[in-house]
């Protein structure tokens, strides 16, 4: 079966990535692909690896009917315009914050409010390897965010297994590339400015805390680093469980949680130049490779997760959402690996 698909923010990093998977996806024809600064122009324009693509960008306030609609936008245009995009299609898959958290009490807290508090229940949040089963049938699907993707996907078995308790305090360090801030990004993601550094920001409050532990149901306390890659965010996180934890439980727990799973890969130790994740020979892939180390010296477990934060931070996630939500084969368009050797991503 086909499915006709838009994409709302097609001019942007991600929705330029969303089009050149729904472009190599069997099961999607794209039927529109919006940007107000580039109307009329090709989409090659702006994404010049696309640029056999036939097609120019529309306004998004003229939206196509379609079976899909991806929307990849900043935060509050979704839930400004989900009436609409829900009149334009069955199902909208949100790349945005803008449905994620589950109360607008969240959103009040974490956000500047919602606009649309009423659509916070319909909508399901995809981070399939966590929701697989909820996604079958949704109208509205929240795609989940790369910082939360990484970090959730690093610690769920550590989780699942009980080897950490709730009360156990978890930091979490992401080094992020430039591209997480989008094509606007600003004077912060300015080549010149990026240029070289290990560049901490939001170092407490960081909005994806509120993601992370709706989703895993535990605190965790949070820092960033802006870092000289242009896709990537690597998650380091420590954490000190009472009970001691050995390397054969972590190898336990992740194999256990990890073995269907058809994007996540277990990279811990070994031998080799790459013994953990690294985000850089995930370049363009939808994989999560997560590894381990049991540190007894000091009680201590620390977690390495690595992703392409425009890929299983977000457009690849959308489409695997959206394969799971339409009972597509789930790997569908997305079962491609990345390059080695490779340069700076
Ligand atoms: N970048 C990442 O790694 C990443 C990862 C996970 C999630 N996300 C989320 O995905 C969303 C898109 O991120 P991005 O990095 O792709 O941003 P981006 O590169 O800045 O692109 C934003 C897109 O939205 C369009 N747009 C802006 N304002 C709009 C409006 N009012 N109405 C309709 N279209 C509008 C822009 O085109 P025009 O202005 O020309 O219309 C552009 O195509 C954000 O919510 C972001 O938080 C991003």
């Amino acid at each position: 079966m086909s499915y006709t698909a838009g994409v709302v923010g097609g001019s942007g990093f991600t929705g330029g990535e969303l089009l050149r998977l729904l472009d190599g996806h069997p099961d999607f024809e794209i039927v529109q692909a919006t940007s107000r600064q580039y109307e009329k122009r090709s989409v090659g324009t702006v994404h010049p690896n696309l640029r056999h693509l036939d097609l120019r960008f529309s306004d998004p306030a003229d939206l196509d009917s379609v079976d899909v609609l991806f929307t990849a936008t900043p935060h509050g245009v979704s839930m400004g315009r989900i009436d609409a995009f829900l009149d334009h299609a069955d199902v909208v898959v949100d790349l945005s914050a803008d449905f994620r958290l589950a109360t607008e009490d969240a959103y009040d807290r974490w956000y500047d409010g919602h606009d649309a508090p009423e659509y916070l229940d319909r909508a399901v949040y995809a981070l399939p390897e966590l929701t697989r089963d909820e996604l079958p049938g949704a109208e509205l699907i929240a795609s989940g965010g790369c910082n939360a993707t990484v970090t959730i996907l690093g610690l769920l078995p550590l989780i699942a297994a009980g080897l950490v308790d709730p009360a156990d305090r978890i930091v979490v360090d992401v080094k992020v590339g430039s591209s997480e801030g989008g094509a606007g990004g600003g004077a912060a993601s300015s080549h010149p400015e990026r240029s070289g550094i290990v560049r901490p920001y939001a170092p407490t409050g960081h909005r994806h805390e509120a993601e992370i532990e709706t989703q895993l149901g535990t605190q965790v306390a949070f820092t960033a680093h802006a870092v000289d890659m242009i896709r990537g965010a690597a998650a380091t996180c420590h954490t000190f469980p009472a009970e001691a934890v050995s390397r054969k439980d972590l190898w336990g727990a992740y194999r256990e949680r990890y073995a269907d799973e058809p994007f996540v890969r277990l990279v811990a130790g070994g031998s080799g130049v790459y013994r953990y994740p690294e985000p850089k020979v995930l370049a363009g892939t939808n994989y999560c490779d997560v590894g381990f180390a049991a540190d007894a010296r000091n009680g201590r477990v620390v977690v390495f997760a690595a992703i392409d934060n425009m890929m299983k931070g977000s457009a690849g996630q959308a489409v695997h959402g959206a394969n799971v939500a339409l009972g597509i084969e789930e790997t569908t368009g997305l079962d491609f690996h990345g390059l080695h050797p490779v340069g700076a991503p």
